[in-house]
């Protein structure tokens, strides 16, 4: 089905909302996120806002908000998913300007639900209307139509004050791309989802020859909404002469999932000082990476001393150049990390990267025993 200009339009999305990760342990993920990411602490609920099953913390810095939710009983949603990936991300949610509509377009075009549409109220400050579809693994979309809504974060949600939290930022800003790994021979399937089903179109295109080293491989398609606002890149395996990281996360995340979420800053030196000196661990590049970068990308603001300092990669495309930088995972399986970026005009995913990227990871996955 090829989207006429008219379908093109049918899923206006805003900004994305938030992003929830299911954890085992909300309150220690709120703390650590407060104190190692300098995100602030923003909302709360649980018992004691009258939800029973489930208790969720709600982080913030600038435009990014990320949802710490660990359940109450054995046995629901919240526990099994939490059971079988680890920590990890179930929803990205994405503010819509309408939620209703935005669930009918996209069943309507084969999505499977996972929220029927519903109204959240508030007795004061207005209702939230929220609806999702589901997406790989246990993953899900939800839309959030937040335009009739004044209070904290959603009804049902407090404000949550930590005292005792150290509260200063780091400087990041917003989520520039959250990516997903997919099985084998399965990313194609989720491109065409994200066209057909949400009106998204495929911006850049890697094979297994641009990200490859001598040992594994991926391959990955980056999906874009209309007004580039939001970016799904997807990675599946592919072969090589040892196990993809791909392949190992698939392994520890039992299936399909997010593996990691870009924040973006405009200071990457200041906020990666910032989140070593809080205790974030950084994949670190050998500084041979350093000795041929600026023939590579030619002259760039930053000196190559801190870039080296902080185990910065830069690459360059026709519109600017990129800083980034990525974690180890951040949690006690292989699988989900945060990347930091920096964009000064360039709009791609650092492909002049990848190779030392990978071998980063590949010297991690053999410390695991998983290469
Ligand atoms: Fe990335």
């Amino acid at each position: 089905m090829k989207p006429t200009q008219k379908d093109s339009n049918f899923l206006p999305i805003e900004a994305t909302d938030y992003v929830e990760f299911y954890v085992g342990n909300a309150k220690q993920s709120a703390y650590y996120f407060c104190n190692a990411w300098g995100m602030m602490p923003y909302a709360y609920c649980g018992p004691e806002t009258g939800v029973r099953d489930r208790v969720s913390y709600v982080v913030k810095q600038d435009k990014i908000v990320l949802v710490l939710t660990s359940s109450l009983v054995n046995g629901n949603d919240i526990a099994k998913h939490v059971a079988k990936h680890g920590d990890g991300v179930k929803v990205l949610a994405l503010r819509v300007p309408d939620a209703t509509k935005a669930w009918k377009e996209t069943t309507k075009r084969g999505a499977k639900s996972y929220l029927k549409p519903s109204t959240l109220k508030s007795k004061k400050e207005g209702k939230v209307i929220v609806s999702g579809i589901q997406l790989y693994g246990d993953t899900v979309h939800t839309f959030v139509e937040r335009k009739n809504y004044s209070g904290v974060f959603l009804p049902n949600y407090e404000v949550w004050t930590a005292h005792c939290i150290k509260l200063q930022d780091v400087g990041l800003q917003v989520i520039d791309h959250c990516v997903a790994n997919v099985g084998w021979n399965k990313m194609n399937k989720w491109v065409s989802f994200y066209e057909k089903i949400m009106g998204f179109k495929n911006i850049i295109t890697f094979d297994d020859n641009d990200i490859s080293t001598e040992y594994t491989a991926l391959m990955s398609k980056v999906m874009s909404n209309g007004n580039g606002y939001i970016k799904f890149p997807i990675n599946e395996p592919a072969k090589g002469k040892k196990k993809s990281q791909i392949e190992e996360y698939l392994d520890f995340y039992y299936g399909e999932g997010i593996q990691h979420l870009a924040l973006s800053t405009n200071n990457i030196i200041e906020t990666v000082a910032q989140l070593k000196s809080r205790g974030v661990d950084f994949l670190s590049v050998p500084d041979s990476y350093y000795q041929s970068l600026l023939q590579r990308v030619g002259t760039i603001d930053e000196s190559i001393e801190s870039l080296k300092k902080y185990d910065i990669l830069v690459d360059r495309d026709d519109e600017g150049y990129l800083l980034q930088i990525f974690t180890k995972p951040i949690g006690h399986r292989p699988t989900v990390f945060f990347e930091i970026i920096q964009r000064k005009g360039a709009k791609s995913f650092g492909k002049g990267n990848f190779k030392a990227l990978f071998e980063a990871i590949e010297r991690e996955q053999a410390k695991r025993g998983n290469l």
